[in-house]
This record gives C-alpha cells, sequence and structure tokens, in this order.
C-alpha cells in the first residue's frame, strides 16, 4: 500500500505519518517512509535522534533519466535506499526529498518526479508500505507527484480553513485517479468537534478515514526530543493511529469505516 499524506500546515502530518510507519514497520511491514517536505522533520517523529539530522543524505537531483516512455530511474530503488535511506527505529528507512540548506537555489520540480517514480518503483506486494509525508502546499498533487499513491489521507482540524484544505487536496487527488481519497480528523477534543467534521465529510461526500484525538502526548513529547510513539505509546492518539495505518494498509485491524 502507497499512502500519502497531505493537509494544511500544523495539522498533524508528519506526527500521523511517522508514528504509522512505525506502527506498521513494528506489526512486520516493510515501510518506505519518504519525507516530501522542503523542510524535512519526518526523522524526529520517526525516533531518529535530532543529532543525526545534520548529516542526513537527501536524494540527489542526478536519479532520473528521460527514456523515449518518459523518464525511469537510474538506479534501483533497492541501490538507493542502500545509498539515500537512513533506518530509525523498527526498520522504518526513510528518504529524504530535499533539504533547504542553501537559499535561492531554485525549484524542486526534479524532485518532486524523482519522488514520484519512487513510489511507483515500491512493489505493490503485501508487505511493502509507502508513506509519503507531504508539505502543507498541494504541490505533491499539483505536480503529480503523489499519482502512484493508492490513497491520500488529508488531515484536518475540525475548524473551517483546515476542513476546507483537506477538501481541495482531495478534490486533487481524485484528479489525479487516486483509489481512495479521505479525510483524517486530528486533535479532536470532544464529540462536537467530530460531529463538525462528520458534517463536513458528508456535505462533500468524502471519506472519513479516521479520528485522532487531540493528545498532550504530542507536545510533551516534543518537548523531549523524542518520537510520540516512544514517548507514550499507549496514549490514546496512538492508539487511535494505530488503528487507521492498519485499516489503512490493508492488514490487522479495522477495515471497517471510522
Ligand atoms: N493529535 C494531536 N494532539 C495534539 N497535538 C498534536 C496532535 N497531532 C499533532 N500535534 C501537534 O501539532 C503540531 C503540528 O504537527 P505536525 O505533525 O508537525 O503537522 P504538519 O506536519 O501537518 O505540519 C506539532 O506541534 C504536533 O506535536
Ligand atoms: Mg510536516
Amino acid at each position: 500500500m502507497k499512502l500519502a499524506i497531505a493537509g494544511k500546515g500544523g495539522s498533524g502530518k508528519t506526527s500521523i505519518s511517522g508514528t504509522m510507519a512505525r506502527l506498521l514497520a513494528r506489526g512486520g511491514q516493510r515501510v518506505l517512509a519518504i519525507d516530501g517536505d522542503s523542510n524535512p522533520n519526518l526523522a524526529l517523529t520517526l525516533g531518529i535522534p535530532a543529532e543525526r539530522m545534520g548529516d542526513m543524505p537527501t536524494l540527489p537531483s542526478d536519479l532520473l533519466r528521460r527514456t523515449a516512455a518518459g523518464t525511469e530511474l537510474t538506479q534501483s530503488l533497492e541501490q538507493i535506499k542502500a545509498s539515500h535511506s537512513v533506518t530509525g527505529p523498527d526498520g522504518v528507512d526513510l528518504l529524504v526529498m530535499a533539504h533547504p540548506q542553501h537559499a535561492n537555489t531554485g525549484c524542486l520540480c526534479q524532485m518532486h518526479a524523482t519522488v514520484r517514480t519512487i513510489i511507483d518503483a515500491v512493489s505493490n506486494d503485501g508487505r511493502d508500505v509507502c508513506i509519503l509525508d507531504t508539505e502543507a502546499s498541494p504541490e505533491h498533487l499539483s505536480r503529480g507527484t503523489a499519482i502512484y499513491a493508492d490513497a491520500l489521507l488529508a488531515v484536518v482540524e475540525p475548524y473551517f480553513k483546515s476542513l476546507e484544505t483537506g477538501r481541495r487536496m482531495a478534490v486533487l487527488a481524485q484528479d489525479l485517479g487516486l483509489e481512495r481519497v479521505a479525510l483524517v480528523a486530528n486533535k479532536i477534543r470532544d464529540e462536537r468537534e467530530e460531529d463538525a467534521v462528520r458534517a463536513f465529510a458528508a456535505k462533500h461526500d468524502i471519506e472519513v478515514g479516521g479520528l485522532v484525538p487531540f493528545d498532550e502526548c504530542f507536545i510533551t513529547a516534543e518537548r523531549a526530543s523524542e518520537a510520540p510513539l516512544d514517548h507514550a505509546p499507549d496514549a490514546a492518539a496512538i492508539l487511535a493511529i494505530d488503528e487507521i495505518a492498519h485499516r489503512w494498509a490493508g492488514v490487522g485491524v479495522g477495515n471497517g469505516r471510522a
């Protein structure tokens, strides 16, 4: 299963992507996490120590070559992982699309194309999971970076601008032809907020792919520079993400709708 995680800035994309990746890897899946944010911080949520961030490899810009049919990778996915990924706790492999090390270095079109082709190269074997953590803008959809994902989860908070951003991303993903598109409600504090998300989703005919409660564990994990999963493995939000991860990866628990 190949999942793209989108949504407004701060909605919780990275927290959910990273925690899902760890939980699925822990459950025996082979997980490739791709940090597609040009301001990457998925590593920390995966539990890769901050000290390793400085020398984190990013994808080089020469991994694609043109062919008559379009483009292809110049190396196999296994070679790319061997030379450009970092393996974190639970065996999650992390590829980082780009890092803003220098100002004024131009656009990331080539890197978006590279990530798109890498996602295509991930096998459809049931054991393989690829999770793309995207940036807040709809770039990954307008550039087609997420086109080879099987599903898009748009993470939304229970207020209008966040819901509306999620809806726009859902529409773009449907335009791209992604098979399944859903909203994941995050930071839900009470029934009234849950109802607001469900009513919005129903009005726009978008599936609700799961609910994650507001949980202090994310804030205290950040303060402690720990992955949420390591900091508070039994927190309600972690259990909710576990359920969503397994439902969307097509394995284990769930398979019903939230
Ligand atoms: N369910 C939640 N409850 C409380 N805080 C959360 C929750 N999910 C994420 N956060 C916090 O919200 C902030 C933004 O989360 P992040 O995952 O970085 O968002 P994004 O990747 O969408 O920009 C972080 O401080 C994170 O700890
Ligand atoms: Mg993020």
